[in-house]
């Protein structure tokens, strides 16, 4: 068995498809519209919870993301929430991502009764042009009222996504992101770069991505203005509160096993990868036949899991034990990084500097053979 919890998989996911409109930048497996189709894809989801649970333990997070999990619905929400409850770990963290113009106080009042303890608002920036650039829906006050709204139907932890190197952005508007997310002050925040996925239509122009040099300056921009208001920078995209780190993303960079439920979701269980196919209407009819969704499986071999696992815990900024992740490719480039300071050795681990951090990817790309 490689990397399995005798007392079952303890992390679940659930995708939740659905999408008022499509934003240029996404990549997701997102379904616009399709109200019609939401009462089914609830059923769906509830079959293909049944066919797993054996595989399940006492789940320690739970994860609804998407798409835009919000837009399913107080009831439908509460009726999946229901079915995971008796699953759940005491003390499990549960999280719903929602975009700022979608939550309501009914809403937020639903979700803080449905037990979720963590709500990922999806802010991205505060800056009316780049919203423009991103076709985002909110105006800018909406995640500010959003995050108030679920603060006062008493939902424990807020995080809050935002971007960087979006084209035109500019360091003051990274200055005025920051201003806003200390002043709200959540307990966790996700800071990604914008990557231009193949296939999405900002890739098709006519934006062009910030330059290198300016998008690692926002970032470190980011990091100090995070830092200087009591952020700890534990992995390379995310910030959070002493405490208040994400355990469920915690438990992807430990490499634990996770179960996806829904369209187009992933799992990863005892060495074997299942990439739920996309596809809507295939997947619901599917389970709505009793059988297994449209999927393909790998069986990840060993190299592979150790290179994976070199990849996700250098993200951290706690050591990677070796004994745990296995031994590097290339121990004589490694020696080579920890004498030009990107990388740190103690007694069984590693550790990237905060240089190293910034060039996460090269660094780990120079120990480990990913051909
Ligand atoms: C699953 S996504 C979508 C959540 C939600 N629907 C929203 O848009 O706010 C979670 C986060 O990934 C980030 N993201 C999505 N596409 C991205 C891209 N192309 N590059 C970088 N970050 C991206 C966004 O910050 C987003 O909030
Ligand atoms: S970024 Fe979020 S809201 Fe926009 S299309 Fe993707 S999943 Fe939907």
């Amino acid at each position: 068995m490689i990397g399995g919890d005798p007392a079952g998989v303890a992390h679940l996911y659930v995708h939740l498809p659905f999408c008022a409109s499509r934003c240029g930048y996404c990549a997701f497996v997102v379904e616009v519209g399709r109200e019609d189709a939401r009462d089914a894809y609830l059923q769906a989801l509830l079959a293909e919870l049944g066919r797993e649970r054996a595989a399940l333990g006492p789940l320690r997070t739970v994860y609804l993301g998407g798409g835009t999990p919000t837009l399913m619905g107080a009831e439908r929400l509460g009726a999946l929430l229901g079915a995971i409850r008796p699953l759940l770990a005491p003390g499990a963290e549960v999280t719903v991502e929602a975009n700022p113009e979608t939550v309501t106080q009914p809403l937020a009042e639903a979700l803080a009764q449905a037990g979720v303890t963590r709500v990922s608002l999806g802010a991205q920036s505060t800056r009316p042009h780049l919203l423009r650039v991103l076709d985002r829906r909110a105006a800018p006050g909406d995640a500010e009222r959003a995050a108030g709204l679920l603060r006062q139907a008493g939902i424990p932890q807020l995080s809050v996504d935002l971007m960087l190197a979006v084209p035109g952005q500019a360091p003051a508007d990274l200055a005025a992101d920051l201003a806003w997310v200390t002043g709200v002050g959540p307990d966790h925040v996700s800071w990604y770069e914008l990557e231009f996925k193949e296939g999405s239509a900002i890739a098709r122009g006519p934006h062009a991505a910030p330059d290198e040099d300016l998008a690692a300056d926002l970032y470190e921009q980011a990091i100090a203005g995070l830092e200087a208001a009591g952020y700890r920078w534990y992995e390379l995209a995310n910030f959070a509160r002493p405490g208040a780190e994400c355990r469920h993303s915690l438990a992807y960079w430990h490499a634990r096993d996770y179960l996806g439920l829904g369209v187009g979701a992933v799992s990863t269980i005892r060495g074997e990868r299942r990439r739920n196919a996309p596809g809507l209407d295939r997947y619901m009819r599917a389970l709505a036949a009793g059988d297994a969704p449209p999927r393909a499986t790998d069986v990840l071999d060993p190299d592979t899991l150790r290179r994976e696992r070199w990849m996700l815990g250098t993200r951290l900024d706690e050591p990677l034990d070796l004994a745990w992740a296995g031994p590097p490719d290339r121990p004589a480039a490694l020696e080579h990084l920890v004498a030009a300071g990107l990388v740190e050795r103690s007694e069984g681990t590693v550790r990237l500097t905060r240089r190293g951090r910034l060039l996460q990817n090269a660094v780990v790309q120079e120990i480990m053979d990913f051909a």
